[in-house]
């Protein structure tokens, strides 16, 4: 099996993804313009969701129609940039259940150090869609989506705003069933393991921390 790695080209998400990297650009409106970057993303993420045939009553006749066919999801934001996302992805699939898994770099080693993990029981039968704004080394989704499959999930899929050539070689690497679905893929890291040119520190800019 090998990845699928989509680069959202809509221009209402290139659009998003331009303001969301201004340093101008304050703390209400990054957090607005994350959660509709993610609803947008999230259209194409949920593309393939099996339909099922349903009959109905239009006020003009019987009619043959399609709606989802109940497939259970569950949206899992990585701690804690990825709950910018949340809220935009439960706008578009409203009864999706939410696991959290709380990760955060460790600033000299750029390992991902878990701190919190509670998910759904059930993670076995969903559809599973890892959100985070950034991926740059790719440790902490890379370390999220194993902790996901040690407790049985298996449907993955990952979505970010911004990802590093290294960020998704890596996951490419360690989990080659999951598709990566990103807003922009950038140049380079730095040395300090950031996106170059990115948008700074994801987790900083939505919750207003520094
Ligand atoms: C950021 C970001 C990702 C991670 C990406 O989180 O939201 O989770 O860095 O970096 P990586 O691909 O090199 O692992 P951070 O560790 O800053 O924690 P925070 O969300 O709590 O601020
Ligand atoms: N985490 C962030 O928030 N930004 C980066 O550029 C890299 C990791």
């Amino acid at each position: 099996m090998s990845n699928k790695v989509f680069i959202m080209d809509h221009p209402l998400i290139q659009h998003k993804v331009s303001l969301i990297r201004d340093i101008n650009t304050g703390v209400k409106e990054f957090r607005e313009l994350v959660e509709e970057i993610a609803m947008l993303m999230g259209y194409e993420v949920t593309r393939n969701l099996p339909l099922q045939q349903v009959e109905i009553e239009t006020p003009v006749s019987r009619a043959k129609t399609n709606v989802i066919s109940g497939k259970k999801l569950a949206i899992i934001p990585i701690l804690r940039a990825g709950l910018g996302m949340v809220d935009g992805m439960l706008k578009l699939i409203p009864a999706a259940k939410v696991g959290h898994i709380g990760l955060y770099r460790d600033p000299e080693s750029l390992d991902p150090i878990e701190y919190y993990c509670k998910l759904p029981t059930d993670i076995e039968d969903r559809e599973l869609i890892v959100v985070d704004p950034m991926l740059a080394t790719g440790g902490s989704a890379s370390a999220a989506i194993q902790f996901i499959k040690e407790k049985g999930g298996s449907n993955i899929k990952f979505m970010c705003l911004i990802a590093s050539p290294e960020g998704v070689q890596r996951v490419c690497k360690d989990h080659p069933d999951v598709d990566i679905y990103c807003g922009a893929v950038d140049e380079k890291l730095n040395d300090h393991g950031y996106i170059v040119p990115g948008l700074g520190d994801a987790g900083d800019r939505l919750f207003g921390t520094k």
